[in-house]
């Protein structure tokens, strides 16, 4: 009897294992590995019309995708592979989906650039994302390459390609870029943003965890979870995400959220209703409106009170002094809570809140937008370092975690080893 029931668990564990092979293989996900180049450039590495891996800035709001590359061409007076001002996708981009500017002139149908000015080309304007200027780019096609992941754990040898239309600039168009970062990947809602480029099985869903490290990477995952992030390999982390409903704002193809208050040990600051929130990897700290700001840093200076003040550092608008009798000595703060609509909380903990600026400074990581900024609260990287958030274009959900770290694991821990 002892040796028939043992003799059934092993078939059993037989059929589950089967099972979980058979899940694993359907299971669609893409894997890109996420670099840190400073508090506000975070790049995806992976195949853009490459024989080997390139760095794109990561911008959640970037109509469409470009890079610095001269496109193909042929012969020297014959005009390089690219999309023509006839083809529709090139008046959509124009007009839709395009880069939105008062500093941009109007497009025309030629390109600026030497020696392709009799080609009927689409240049298309875009603005560099940190210095806010000016240029353009041409659109062409590309063959985008990812490394598919087997069932959120490796990285898989085999590769998922895309074709998607991006835009292609001489490398010199631009200063200003991290010298290993050669453009920018639109992870936006825009139908010309690669999500939009992602075919059945891989579902319009990006899964984004930044590092805070500059050495180990972090993880982007294009697809439907599951999601696993070592020691727990037990843990698929969409089972540690909290959901909420993503929001669509008019003239912006980025990622907004409904926060109705922020709560800082119990007192409830309320952010005016119509008031919007938006994510962004492009903002180092989390900014918001004069009004909003001043009660925040009010309060929260109110419940730090034990820790001593330091002189100010700019941006910041409170620092402690984290040196006590001549040495340096870790704070704690209390938890700084954004409440959704429908009550859902998302908890910036100390590893998100406070950052050390110098050797005995440290500061709240929140700054002063202006009293008219455009959205009341635009949430920085600082604030979603090691933090797994999940933008499903599908259901337009958001899903996000809180810290990693209170997890025992931390936006560098997927397992990069390749596996076959
Ligand atoms: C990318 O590769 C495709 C296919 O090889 C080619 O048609 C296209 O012109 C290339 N694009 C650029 C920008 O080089
Ligand atoms: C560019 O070409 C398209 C298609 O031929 C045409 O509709 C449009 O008017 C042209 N635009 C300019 C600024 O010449
Ligand atoms: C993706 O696959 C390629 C080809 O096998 C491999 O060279 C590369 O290292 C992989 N990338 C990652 C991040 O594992
Ligand atoms: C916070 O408020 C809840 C009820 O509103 C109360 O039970 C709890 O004790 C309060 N916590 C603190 C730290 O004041
Ligand atoms: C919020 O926006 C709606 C629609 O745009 C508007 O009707 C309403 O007056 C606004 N409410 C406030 C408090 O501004
Ligand atoms: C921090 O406090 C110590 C005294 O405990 C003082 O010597 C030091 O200058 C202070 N540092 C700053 C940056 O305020
Ligand atoms: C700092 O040093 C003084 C004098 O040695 C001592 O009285 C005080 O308790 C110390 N403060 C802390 C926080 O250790
Ligand atoms: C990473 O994956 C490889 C291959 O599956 C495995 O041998 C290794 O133990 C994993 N490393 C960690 C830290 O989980």
């Amino acid at each position: 009897m002892f040796v028939l029931i043992q003799a059934l668990a092993i078939v059993l564990t037989l059929i589950a294992h089967e099972h979980e092979a058979i899940a694993a293989s359907l299971s669609s996900s893409l894997v890109v590995q996420v670099n840190k180049h400073s508090e506000s450039a975070y790049s995806a590495h992976a195949y853009f019309n490459s024989s080997s891996p390139q760095n794109l800035l990561i911008d959640l709001d970037a109509p469409f995708t470009w890079r610095f590359s001269f496109p193909r061409q042929e012969g020297c007076d014959s005009c390089p592979e690219a999309l023509t001002c006839r083809e529709f996708p090139c008046t959509d981009l124009r007009t839709t989906y395009s880069y939105k500017s008062p500093l941009c002139p109007k497009p025309t149908n030629r390109s600026l650039y030497d020696g392709y000015h009799n080609c009927e080309l689409c240049p298309v304007n875009v603005i560099h994302p940190f210095t806010g200027s000016c240029s353009q780019v041409i659109l062409t096609y590309d063959e985008s390459m990812f490394n598919i992941s087997n069932g959120g754990r490796n990285a898989l040898s085999d590769m998922y390609m895309a074709y998607p239309i991006i835009g292609s600039t001489p490398p010199w168009t631009f200063d200003f870029f991290p010298s290993s970062v050669v453009g920018v990947i639109a992870l936006s809602a825009s139908q010309y943003a690669l999500p939009a480029y992602l075919q059945d099985p891989v579902e319009r869903i990006i899964a984004l965890c930044l590092p805070s490290s500059g050495t180990d990477p972090g993880v982007l995952f294009f697809g439907d979870g599951p999601y696993y992030l070592f020691p727990r390999d037990d843990v698929d982390v969409r089972s540690l995400l909290t959901y909420t409903a993503l929001l669509k704002q008019p003239n912006s193809f980025g990622y907004f959220i409904g926060v109705n208050a922020i709560v800082i040990k119990n007192r409830s600051i309320n952010v005016p209703v119509n008031a919007t929130t938006k994510i962004s990897t492009l903002d180092p700290y989390t900014k918001l409106r004069t009004d909003i700001y001043n009660n925040v840093a009010r309060r929260f200076s109110k419940v730090t009170k034990r820790i001593p003040p330091a002189k100010l550092v700019a941006p910041f608008g409170v620092c402690f002094n984290t040196s006590v009798n001549g040495t340096k000595v870790a704070i704690r703060v209390p938890d700084i809570d954004l409440v959704m609509q429908d009550g859902k909380k998302w908890t910036i903990s100390t590893a998100n809140s406070i950052k050390q600026v110098t050797e005995d400074v440290a500061c709240l990581a929140f700054v002063d937008a202006g009293p008219t900024s455009e959205h009341a609260i635009v949430i920085g990287t600082y604030q979603i370092e090691d933090n797994f958030l999940m933008f499903n274009l599908e259901d337009s959900t958001f899903g996000f975690s809180s810290s990693l770290l209170r997890r025992q694991t931390s936006c560098s821990n997927f397992n990069f080893t390749l596996t076959h």
